[in-house]
């Protein structure tokens, strides 16, 4: 098992680039079966976008991956494809439950893996199938799998979330590309990876109008089969190195490749706590200021405050003068990061989904463990700002969703090493 070694304080200057957004790609990914040829660029290479790859070649697409230049190309020119998505490669990239929208509206018939839960919480999939039969799919679960089939299309109809899931809205806007007449889905999420797959499938053809929380797809005659598409650039690991940047870029941190429009509600909290943010066109530049302020704030789904910067957030505020809180709204069980922060010396206690973060207080390096993606990066974090050494293992979690994280930071001047 792989582990990174850090030593702390080291002053971070310099350069970061922002890669393709992870939560982007993948719904992207599985928009790919709708199309005969489709050209990605800008993807991450990470963990989980190798396994969505290996989902599309499974299923019978055939992909040739362009390390080199971050680009993914991808023909589909079977007629009957193999609409199954095995547990395998569900249960560990949970995503691969959005194959199922595409595969229903374009073959009438899907055999998905139920994704089962993960560290964070029980990650149920009752929104997306909801959503589905409302489009008229016949949906029934049986030894794990999801069996879903609509052998006369799917037809459009008023969907009204009950509550707001990324996923959901994914399975649902895929599903819809090729339902008869008009879908409507209100009480949408609108993170802005909804609005990248929206674009993406408007490149198809699709007619999708979004406004407030509603999107609204009308059948469309267009009927594209090659499809080419830049994703968006991955804001959670940019508010991740502005964090980063906030606990110990003594000079200035330039971070580029980005689109600060894209991230002003995160950026005006950072602000607010007194991160030092100039903002231009497509870059930042964070300058590290000695006495940041504490607050309190709850996760949202957005714009408000991202449940995936929650862990990274935290550890700021160990720094900040007073006593902070923040309320995880979203996921069950997502404050894993904290007895491993403690075990560093931070001082947080958790009262019902909240944790009260006491600052500022000294981290001394520790070995400590990863136990989900953005607990993991929360420790590479507590990391770099505590004394002495700290060891992290079981990073294959960070390796899911973070690229090349280490050579970033290293070329920032910090002292991390994989062994
Ligand atoms: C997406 O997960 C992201 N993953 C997550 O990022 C992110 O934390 C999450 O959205 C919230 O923003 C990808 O985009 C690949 P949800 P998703 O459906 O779609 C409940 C990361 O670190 N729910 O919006 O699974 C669910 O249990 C990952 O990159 C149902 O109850 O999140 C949760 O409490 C972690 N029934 C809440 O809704 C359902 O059918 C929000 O989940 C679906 C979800």
């Amino acid at each position: 098992m792989q582990k990174l070694i850090i030593k702390g304080k080291r002053e971070l200057s310099g350069k970061i680039s922002i890669s393709g957004s992870k939560n982007s790609t993948l719904p992207i990914l599985a928009a790919t079966i709708l199309a005969d040829r489709a050209n990605i660029k800008n993807i991450p290479l990470v963990k989980d976008i190798f396994t969505m790859v290996e989902l599309l070649n499974f299923i019978g697409l055939k992909t040739k991956i362009n390390k080199r230049k971050n680009l993914i190309e991808i023909k589909n020119y079977k007629k009957n494809l193999n609409t199954l998505a095995p547990y395998k490669l569900v249960k560990t990239m949970r995503a691969g439950v959005l194959v199922l929208g595409s595969l229903l509206t374009r073959y009438g018939k899907a055999k998905v893996s139920l994704p089962g839960g993960c560290a964070i919480g029980t990650r149920p999939v009752d929104l997306h199938l909801f959503a589905l039969k409302k489009l008229g799919a016949k949906i029934k679960i049986k030894d794990g799998y999801i069996f879903a089939e609509a052998k006369k299309g799917l037809k459009g109809t008023t969907i009204k979330f009950p509550s707001i899931s990324v996923g959901a809205t994914e399975n649902a806007l895929l599903a819809s590309f090729r339902a008869k007449g008009k879908t409507i889905l209100k009480n949408c999420a609108i993170e802005p990876e909804i609005k990248d797959l929206i674009s993406f499938l408007k490149k198809l053809g699709a007619n999708i109008n979004l406004k407030g929380r509603t999107i609204t797809i009308i059948e469309s005659k267009k009927n594209i089969s090659q499809v080419s598409h830049e994703v968006i650039f991955d804001r959670i690991e940019l508010g991740t190195y502005i964090i980063a940047c906030a606990l110990m870029a003594k000079k200035k941190v330039i971070i580029n490749k980005i689109n600060p429009k894209m991230i002003k509600s995160e950026i005006n909290l950072l602000k607010k706590i007194g991160v030092n943010i100039k903002k231009y066109k497509s870059s930042l530049i964070i300058i590290k200021n000695n006495n940041l302020k504490s607050i309190s704030i709850t996760t949202k789904p957005y714009p408000g405050f991202p449940t995936d910067l929650q862990a990274q957030l935290m550890v700021l505020l160990t720094q900040a003068n007073g006593i902070s809180k923040i309320k995880e709204d979203i996921f069950e069980n997502r404050f894993m990061h904290v007895p491993e922060l403690k075990r560093m010396g931070a001082q947080i206690e958790i009262k019902n989904k909240t944790a009260i973060i006491k600052g500022p207080t000294k981290l001394t390096g520790a070995e400590v463990m990863a136990t989900d993606l953005r607990a993991s990066v929360s420790l590479v974090l507590a990391g770099l700002v505590a004394e002495n050494r700290t060891i992290i293992n079981r990073i294959y979690h960070l390796d899911r969703g973070y690229e090349f994280l280490e050579n970033k930071l290293k070329k920032c001047k910090a002292e991390i090493i994989r062994i």
